[in-house]
């Protein structure tokens, strides 16, 4: 067991990130969290880490403008942060060659449809509900996978399933889906904390508790 030295990145209103400090301080996840950063800078995800006084950094493109630069900044951040591991939490930006292989199999990211469906570029947020919901299917759920260079395409850790009712919106479609990222996000976070991910291929095994 290894406490994960996270740093949390969001582009959002952040309650994955809420929910991982939650699970943190309710003793279910090993894990304390270096710093959030945000690519955008009215994020309420910056707004939860100040109240929960964890440093926050806002990094805008219009002073890293190309990606390269970008994510040059980005690991300096992390670096100095001591982060060993990063959870990508509503993060809309794509994440250079550079980042990926620094923390290779280190980076988890959510994403609110079972992939590898529903997966892919433009499909974030309620774009993946609405896609779901014309596709007509009758089950959606949550993914926790690791970044590897292909978008939403690593290796699974953890999946959660839930109905897609006939009457569902992609708002309420999104609200179930989003109780299942809170469940799932630490659970998979926890595994690596106790160190029972092992990759083989595109396939995660995860160890039995010892
Ligand atoms: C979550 O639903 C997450 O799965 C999604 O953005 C939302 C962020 O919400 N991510 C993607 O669509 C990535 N492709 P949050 O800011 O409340 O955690």
């Amino acid at each position: 067991m290894s406490t994960l030295r996270l740093g949390i990145l969001a582009s959002g209103r952040g309650s994955n990130f809420a929910a991982i400090l939650s699970s943190i301080q309710k003793g279910k996840l090993d894990a304390e969290v270096r710093v959030l950063v945000s690519n955008k800078k009215r994020a309420g995800a910056l707004e939860l880490a100040r109240e929960n006084r964890i440093p926050d950094i806002f990094l805008s493109h219009k002073v890293y403008f190309e990606p390269e630069q970008y994510d040059a900044a980005l690991e300096r951040t992390l670096t100095d942060c001591g982060v060993n591991f990063v959870a990508l939490a509503g993060y809309l930006k794509y994440l250079t060659p550079r980042i990926i292989t620094k923390f290779k199999n280190r980076i988890l990211n959510i994403h609110p449809a079972l992939l590898p469906s529903f997966g892919g570029k433009g499909m974030y947020g309620s774009n993946v509900h609405k896609a779901v919901l014309e596709r007509g299917s009758k089950v959606s759920g949550a993914t926790v996978h690791l970044v590897d260079e292909v978008y939403d395409h690593g290796p699974i850790i953890v999946q959660q399933g839930v109905p897609v009712l006939g009457d569902d919106t992609p708002e309420s479609l999104a609200a179930r889906v989003l109780k299942a990222e809170h469940k799932i996000y630490s659970e998979a976070l926890q595994y690596f904390a106790e160190d029972r991910v092992r990759i083989e291929g595109l396939r995660a095994r995860i160890l039995p508790n010892a």
